[in-house]
């Protein structure tokens, strides 16, 4: 009995069997005796070859049809070649055509403009590098579930739908029955707030929305983001839980998924230093800096992006800037005793040009004080009750931050561009496909 389920990926345990391989044609090659299918099925590439001799003369004929992108299924023996891509071989025996491919496939082997290419996401998601990405993506989200997991932290899956704000850019809405309006979740920190008082280390991981107009290749209006939260932490153990974080997620990309780095020529050598203690600069100093640098940065606004990179340009990993003026960050964060005009925060930026990548603070815990700030922000204190009820019943020293999974994925990666970190991008200027 021939296997009719053969991934490409598996055909080490097949050598010397006649097997069934499903994909798509990416290169087709013939000399009129001799044909050469590489084909993918998302699992890995491989070669079949087919001798005109030795095929059925429907088999040959297929192959004559073929073309880039059809989906086909082509049956033979499995053997072990190290020339191969993949190391492996199929001598074929048949060849089914099961879905072709007209000849004007969007996607040439040639430069396409970005435009172009993202109208075809659909399409450009099977590229080689495109597929390296996707893979690298999903090590970090599931690197992310296993770092959490180990150290007993609960996944607490946070609402989209909300009725309460979280941070200060632009936010989407939309009606919401008798209820007036909703808006998509800009984070879910302040339900995993809730959560920590009843569970202690929590995270979400999910999507997050933000309207804003911004068009750098560091925004997207949608974008995942990691959110733990942990009581009786404070800002100095938040920090530490961070660096170990990042560190994990640096080299479990480092050890599991060299082949996908090589595929987007990533320089690793940036990404072998990033082990904990990362440096830690306050943000008073840090102007200091930047200014003896050359910006113009003045105390109390927040860093733009270009005195991001001047920063972080001076480290080989990536560095804390904390300690915030109150005015550039948000309400929830709390004032800091040693200095009242900064709250305890902390921004990580990646090395290389790739800026924020996390955003933390201790949460101000004092009742009294969080309604201050609610109205000082001019934000409707009716939304914050039940917020609020977490400094009345218990309050707690605690501390959380956010990691942009995108960021951290083109950071990774090495990319130019957020747009290429998740499937299907959402920017200003971009809702389809
Ligand atoms: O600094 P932010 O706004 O922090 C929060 O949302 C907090 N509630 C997090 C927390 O303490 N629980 O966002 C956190 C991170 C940023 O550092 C960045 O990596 C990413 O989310 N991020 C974006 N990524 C892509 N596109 C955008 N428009 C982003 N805005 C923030
Ligand atoms: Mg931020």
């Amino acid at each position: 009995m021939q296997n009719s389920n053969v991934t490409i990926a598996e055909l080490g345990e097949h050598v010397g069997r006649s097997v069934t391989v499903r994909g798509w044609v990416a290169h087709l090659r013939s000399s009129g005796k001799v044909a050469f299918i590489v084909m993918r099925d998302g699992s890995g590439t491989m070669q079949a070859v087919i001798v005109k001799s030795a095929v059925d003369e429907q088999s040959w004929s297929t192959f004559g049809s073929l073309t880039i992108e059809s989906s086909i299924a082509v049956t033979g023996e499995i053997r072990a070649d190290a020339r191969a891509p993949g190391g492996f071989e199929l001598s074929g025996s048949r060849v089914e055509l099961l879905g072709s491919s007209p000849l004007d496939y969007p996607i040439q082997p040639k430069e396409h403009g970005i435009d172009f290419l993202l109208d075809h996401r659909h399409l450009w998601l099977r590229t080689p590098r495109q597929v390296a990405i996707a893979r690298i993506r999903h090590e970090l989200s599931q690197a992310i579930r296993d770092f959490f997991y180990a150290r007993g932290f609960t996944l607490v899956d946070t609402p989209i739908l909300t009725a309460a704000i979280g941070e200060r850019s632009g936010l989407f809405s939309t009606d919401y029955f008798d209820e007036g309006t909703a808006y998509l979740a800009q984070t879910g920190q302040l339900y995993g707030e809730a959560a920590a008082a009843a569970l202690g280390k929590i995270y979400t991981l999910g999507p997050t929305f933000r309207a804003e107009k911004s068009k750098t290749r560091r925004h997207l209006t949608e974008f995942w983001m990691c959110e733990p939260e942990m009581a009786f932490f404070d800002s100095a153990a938040n920090m530490r839980l961070q660096e170990e974080f990042v560190s994990y997620l640096v080299q479990r990309v480092l050890e599991r998924r060299r082949g996908e780095l090589a595929e987007l020529e990533r320089d690793t050598s940036r990404l072998d230093d990033v082990r904990p203690p990362f440096p830690r600069i306050s943000y008073s100093d840090a102007v200091t800096r930047l200014r003896e640098k050359g910006s113009s940065i003045e105390w109390g606004s927040d860093l733009g992006a270009e005195d991001e990179t001047l920063l972080a340009a001076d480290y080989d990993r990536p560095v804390f800037v904390h300690d915030y003026p109150k005015q550039a960050k948000a309400f929830y964060m709390k004032e800091n005793p040693a200095d009242p005009r900064t709250v305890l925060c902390d921004d990580l930026l990646a090395p290389e040009g790739y800026g924020e990548i996390i955003g933390g603070s201790q949460r101000e815990d004092d009742h009294d004080r969080l309604v201050h700030r609610i109205h000082e922000e001019g934000l409707p204190i009716e939304a914050y009750g039940w917020y609020l009820d977490l400094r009345k019943y218990g309050t707690f020293v605690h501390s959380g931050f956010g990691l942009g999974l995108e960021r951290t994925v083109a950071w990774i990666c090495g990319l130019q561009h957020i747009r290429e970190a998740i499937a299907f991008p959402r920017m200003m200027h971009r809702l389809r496909p």
